[in-house]
């Protein structure tokens, strides 16, 4: 008798359907699995074979045969165990096969028969709907993720017994349902961060809420005990909530990831902040079975990279495409996978190893000492901060003021304006952010007067500037101008933009 099941699989951060079918005839009992499979698909057969018997299936001594496909993709991970299951015990007559037709199946078996949950349910449920699916079943822990996608049922199943029962049409298990409205109303200050904590520093401030208007990357520089960590740790508290296809987007990455743990999607912007310790692998994806990195999992967040020159030189390196491209490509044997990474980036360092460079009353590192630790960051990742500034030591005086310190809300509000009037402009282009403007786009939309085009001659001069320099000005004076709610970018908007660019001069120059 022969059976077909369907379950899925993540290529990228896409799902993909995979069919699996199953044959049994007379002949020596043997069970074989066919289909371009990785070792850990391929020992299913192991896991299966005990999970029926210790589920209580008994099952003829025939020939057992398993074919996944399509046959072109290369199949891995667990997921496959529960349809394999399921296609076999249809095959010996336990269920009929017309059950199967609506339903897609995923799960790890444990030998004792329990389903235990994988990574990039979401996902898969997502295609499965798309591909006309209007059922499916998954393990009870990522019930809550597949029942997210609307138009489809997503039943959650503990044991292959219960996705037997399920699929015989006698159990009255209800499919799982997730209040999405309710997972929207995030509490505004959940992790308790404000910038109102945050005492002066107006000019970094100031900084901090262009760049996030714009989505622009950040380096901040400055002595220890500033309050960059501070400063940056509370960034997220005044980005723009996040839309709906947003946060489906990013809890797929999180979904394949396996870090969506029963919260059914991610609500609140991305913070990762790894330590500086962490390998390529991790910051930007990859491994033997792939899965995104650090940069993919702050999709539509931040990325803050703390002391920045302690990374390993051809870790943040590595960073500078993805920079470019919002997105890594990840080539492997069997395939190539991309994973979305746009993020805004956000650095923090010390200008040199003792920290407190150029106060000489406290520095004694010399010139070189200090040119080499600057050195540790290259041109060409410097240049792929828009905004660059210090972040100056605070004295005592400073941090008693008693003055109401604006709050991360009134902030945000701001924001916000900046960031519809982004939208309003970019209607029907594929910008989202003046980060993304390119040279040809910055023409069209960052136009000058004559005094403006002036202004930014004269620095491109005396700064000797770059044109990848030019155009991050021009980037940054278009949200200033922003926040402003001023179409026209004035020479007050260039001026602040071009401070921004002055820092790195100021330490790097020569
Ligand atoms: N502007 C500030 N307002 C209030 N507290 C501050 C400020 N700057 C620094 N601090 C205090 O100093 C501590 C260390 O700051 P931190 O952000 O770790 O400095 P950095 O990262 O620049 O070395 C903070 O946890 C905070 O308690
Ligand atoms: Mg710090
Ligand atoms: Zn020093």
């Amino acid at each position: 008798m022969f059976s077909k099941a369907y379950s899925g699989a993540i290529h990228g951060i896409d799902g993909l359907l995979i069919s699996v079918e199953a044959d049994v005839s007379d002949g020596l009992p043997i069970f074989d699995m066919v289909g371009f499979l990785s070792s850990e698909v391929k020992e299913a057969r192991e896991r299966v074979r005990i999970a029926l018997k210790n589920s209580g299936y008994l099952l003829p001594a025939k020939r057992i045969t398993v074919n996944l496909s399509p046959a072109d993709i290369h199949k891995e991970g667990t997921a496959f165990d529960l349809s394999v299951a399921i296609a076999i015990l249809t095959a010996f007559g336990h269920l009929p096969e017309e059950n199967l037709k609506d339903f897609l199946i995923i799960g790890e078996l444990s030998l004792n028969g329990n389903v235990n949950k994988v990574n990039g349910v979401l996902p898969i449920v997502y295609s499965a709907k798309q591909q006309g699916f209007t059922k499916c079943i998954v393990p009870k822990e990522n019930a809550r993720e597949g029942a997210v996608v609307a138009g489809i049922l997503t039943y959650g199943v503990a044991t292959l017994a219960e996705a037997v029962e399920l699929l015989s049409g006698r159990s009255d298990v209800k499919p799982e349902n997730v209040d999405i409205t309710s997972l929207f109303c995030v509490d505004d200050d959940a992790d308790g961060l404000d910038f109102s904590e945050v005492a002066g520093q107006l000019a970094a401030k100031r900084a901090i809420e262009i760049a996030v208007s714009g989505m622009h990357n950040i380096l901040m520089i400055g002595p220890p005990g500033s309050g960059k960590t501070m400063i940056a740790k509370r960034i997220s508290s005044i980005m723009p909530e996040l839309s709906f296809e947003e946060s489906v987007e990013i809890s797929k990455i999180y979904s394949i990831a396996g870090l969506l743990d029963n919260q059914a999607l991610i609500a609140r912007r991305p913070f990762r902040s790894p330590h500086h310790t962490i390998t390529t692998t991790a910051l930007v994806g990859g491994g033997r079975i792939p899965k995104p990195g650090e940069i993919s999992l702050a999709h539509h967040g931040v990325l803050f990279l703390d002391e920045l020159p302690e990374f390993m030189k051809n870790t943040i390196e590595v960073l500078r495409q993805p920079l470019e491209d919002k997105s890594v490509t990840i080539a492997r044997l069997n395939a190539t996978y991309r994973y979305p990474a746009g993020f805004m980036l956000v650095a923090a360092m010390n200008p040199c190893s003792c920290g407190y460079y150029p106060d000489r009353n406290k520095c004694n590192c010399s010139i070189n000492l200090v040119k080499r630790y600057l050195g540790r960051i290259s041109q060409p990742l410097l240049d792929r901060f828009d905004i660059c500034i210090e972040a100056l030591q605070m004295n005592y005086k400073e941090l008693q003021v008693n003055a109401k310190q604006e709050t991360s809300k009134d902030i945000r509000a701001r924001v916000a304006i900046a960031r519809q009037m982004q939208l309003n402009r970019y209607q029907g282009t594929n910008i989202y952010f003046n980060c993304e403007l390119t040279p040809r786009t910055i023409k069209k939309f960052c136009k000058l007067g004559v005094e403006e085009q002036s202004l930014l001659e004269e620095a491109f001069h005396k700064m000797n500037l770059s044109a990848r320099a030019y155009h991050r000005i021009l980037k940054v004076a278009r949200t200033i101008a922003d926040l402003d709610q001023n179409e026209k970018i004035t020479t007050r908007h260039i001026s602040e933009a071009i401070c921004y660019r002055s820092m790195d001069q100021k330490y790097w120059g020569e």
